[in-house]
C-alpha cells in the first residue's frame, strides 16, 4: 500500500514525531511505502510529495515544526481543487492518505471522504479544542511554555511592582490560558468562553493591594473579550478558512487598568508563536507517538473516516463527521476552580 500524509493548519509541537511514528510503523510492520505530502492540502492539489524512508525519520521525534511544511489551503475554495486532490491520489497510485491538523484541516478531510477519499485524521491543535479526544498534541508543550513566561514575569513584575498581561493563544477556547494561568499562579485568568468585567479585574488587583500585594499577573486568550463585545481583531484579512487574525486584549487590559489607577503601571507581553515553535516536550512526544502509530493501525483496519482520539488511556476511532464545526471548549466548572486563586 502506498500512504500519503499531510500536516495543515498552524503547526504543533509534536507534529514531526507523528510523522515519525507512521512511517515507521508503516514500513517496519506492514510493509507500507510511506509519502510526505508538502504544505498541506497544497501539496496534493499540486501533486508535491516525497518518498520518506527510515533514513528520513533520523531526529524527527524531537524536531519542531512540521518537516512536510503546512498551509492553510482550502481546496473547497476553488472550483477545480478537490477534483485535482482526487486526480493526484489516484495518478500517484495513493491507497490511503493520513491528514494531520485540527478542524479546518481534518473538515476537507471529512468533505473528501465524502467523495470517495480514504482517509484517516490526527487531532492537531495547540489549542486543545477539538471534540472526540481529551487531548491534542502540541498543547501540553505551549501550557509549559506559557507557564514558564508566568514565572519569568513574576520576578519582574514583583520587582517593579507592576501588573504584567500576558496574551496567549486560543481563539476560541481558553486552554492554554487556563491551564498556564493555573499552573502559573495568575491573578486573574480570561478566557473566551466567560466575557469579563474589566471593573471586577481591577477589583482583583486593588484587593492585592490592600493584602500589601503591589504586583499582579493576568493571563488573556487571545479570544477574550469583554462582556457586551467583540473579541479584538489585529487584521480583519480573513484567511481560506474565514478567520481573522486576533490580537490586542493584553493592550486593552492595559489601557484600562491604567486608566483607573493613576499610580499602577502595566506592560503587556503577548507570548505569540513561542508557544507554536520549539521541541515538544515528553508528554507531547508520547501522546503524538501514540496518535502516529493509531493512525496507521486504523489505515490497516480500513477505518477510514475516523480521527484517532485519546479517550482516557485508550486511542479510539472518531468519526470525522462528529468532530468537525465543534469546539470543546473550556468546562466553567474548572473555570470557577481556578477563579478561587484570582485576586
Ligand atoms: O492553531 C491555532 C492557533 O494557534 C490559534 O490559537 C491562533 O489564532 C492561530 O493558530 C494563529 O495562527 P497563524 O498566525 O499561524 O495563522
Amino acid at each position: 500500500m502506498k500512504i500519503g500524509i499531510l500536516t495543515g493548519g498552524g503547526d504543533a509541537p509534536g507534529i514531526n514525531a507523528v510523522v515519525r511514528a507512521i512511517v515507521r510503523k508503516s514500513i517496519q510492520c506492514y510493509g507500507y511505502e510511506a509519502f510526505g505530502i508538502k504544505d498541506g492540502w497544497l501539496g496534493l492539489v499540486q501533486g508535491d510529495y516525497t518518498r520518506m524512508d527510515m533514513k528520513s525519520l533520523s531526529g524527527l521525534l524531537s524536531k519542531g515544526g512540521t518537516v512536510l511544511g503546512t498551509s492553510r489551503t482550502n481546496p473547497f475554495k476553488s472550483a477545480d481543487g478537490p477534483g485535482r486532490i482526487l486526480k493526484n491520489v489516484a495518478d500517484q497510485g495513493f491507497d490511503a492518505i493520513v491528514a494531520i491538523g485540527g478542524d479546518d484541516t481534518l473538515g476537507v478531510a471529512a468533505k473528501l471522504y465524502d467523495m470517495g477519499l480514504k482517509v484517516v485524521g490526527v487531532p492537531k491543535t495547540i489549542d486543545n479544542d477539538l471534540v472526540g479526544t481529551d487531548y491534542t498534541f502540541g498543547f501540553q508543550t505551549a501550557v509549559s511554555i506559557a507557564c514558564e513566561a508566568l514565572d519569568r514575569l513574576r520576578t519582574t513584575a514583583e520587582s517593579h511592582h507592576r501588573v504584567m498581561i500576558l496574551e496567549v493563544m486560543g481563539r476560541n477556547a481558553g486552554w492554554i490560558a487556563l491551564e498556564a494561568g493555573i499552573a502559573g499562579g495568575a491573578n486573574a485568568i480570561l478566557i473566551p468562553e466567560k466575557p469579563f468585567d474589566i471593573d471586577e479585574v481591577c477589583e482583583f488587583i486593588r484587593k492585592r493591594h490592600a493584602r500589601g500585594r503591589n504586583f499582579s499577573l493576568i493571563v488573556a486568550a487571545e479570544g477574550a473579550k469583554p462582556k457586551e463585545s467583540k473579541e479584538f481583531v489585529y487584521n480583519s484579512k480573513l484567511d481560506e478558512f474565514g478567520h481573522e487574525r486576533l490580537g490586542g486584549i493584553a493592550d486593552y487590559i492595559s489601557r484600562e487598568i491604567e486608566k483607573r489607577f493613576e499610580d499602577i503601571d502595566t506592560r503587556t507581553m503577548v507570548l505569540g508563536h513561542l508557544q507554536r515553535g520549539g521541541s515538544p516536550i515528553a508528554f507531547d512526544r508520547v501522546l503524538a507517538t501514540r496518535f502516529g502509530v493509531a493512525a496507521i493501525d486504523m489505515v490497516h483496519d480500513g477505518k477510514y473516516g475516523n480521527m484517532v482520539g485519546l479517550q482516557g488511556n485508550e486511542m479510539v476511532p472518531v468519526p470525522l463527521k462528529d468532530v468537525i464545526g465543534k469546539r470543546k471548549v473550556v468546562d466553567l466548572k474548572l473555570y470557577d476552580e481556578a477563579a478561587i486563586f484570582f485576586g
